[in-house]
């Protein structure tokens, strides 16, 4: 069974997808975490990832996701990269390289590929949309714009970042997400929309259980 919660960058969904697939039993899958690790390996390499599309790297690389202890782990041809995932290089660059066709069919493979043997609660931008098309339940969390930045600020504790700067970078963020050429941010067809602005992560987290026993029932 596949649950997807697909929103805008800081909207929350990784933290309650988290959460939900340990009250559920299942996998958390964190797409991002794929782009990620790409990115990680292509600077650890050297490669200039704003000339990627001639990168022989890509051809022949190989993604891997195995879950240690409950923790996705993300190899890049047999290297875990999931310590390197969270960097501000890594956190700048990966917008560029997650839209190389190559490597969404790269990543879109390896999410798949786990999909065959797993129950998961999966969290991106285009999985209800795009990668499982047919996933059985489908959220969009969305949130206030304000709130976000305020989210962001608190998880960002060392950062002299204002408010209004991390207001204005998830604004710029949401416009490339929702303009990428392939597999922009849309609400997915049949998503369940939940807006988690005035609400805490028990109430989310909640009112996506009281959704799924619903959808199971009927
Ligand atoms: O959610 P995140 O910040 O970890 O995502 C990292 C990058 O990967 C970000 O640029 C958006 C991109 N991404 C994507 O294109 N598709 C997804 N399903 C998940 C993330």
């Amino acid at each position: 069974m596949i649950i997807s919660i697909d929103g805008p960058a800081g909207s929350g969904k990784s933290t309650v997808a988290s959460i939900l697939a340990k009250k559920l039993g299942f996998i958390h899958f964190n797409s991002g975490s794929l782009y990620r690790a790409i990115t990680a390996y292509l600077i650890a390499n050297n490669v200039d990832v704003k000339n990627l599309s001639n990168s022989s790297l890509l051809k022949d690389l190989k993604l891997e996701v195995k879950f240690l202890f409950d923790e996705q782990h993300v190899f890049v041809n047999d290297i875990d990269y999931t310590n390197d995932l969270r960097n501000t290089t890594v956190s700048t660059l990966t917008p560029i390289v997650s839209i190389q066709p190559k490597v969404r069919s790269i990543a879109d493979n390896a999410q798949r590929k786990i999909a065959k043997t797993n129950n998961l609660v999966i969290d991106g931008r285009d999985i209800g949309s795009y990668v499982f098309p047919n996933a059985e339940i489908k959220f969009y969390l969305d949130c206030d714009i304000t709130e976000r930045a305020r989210r962001r600020k608190k998880e960002l504790k060392n950062e002299s970042l204002t408010l209004k700067e991390i207001e204005k970078m998830l604004l710029e963020r949401d416009t490339f997400d929702k303009n990428k050429k392939i597999a922009p941010l849309v609400i997915p067809n049949g998503a369940i929309i939940i807006d988690s602005t005035n609400l805490n992560i028990d109430q989310v987290v909640n009112k996506m259980l009281k959704h799924i026993k619903i959808e199971k029932i009927s």
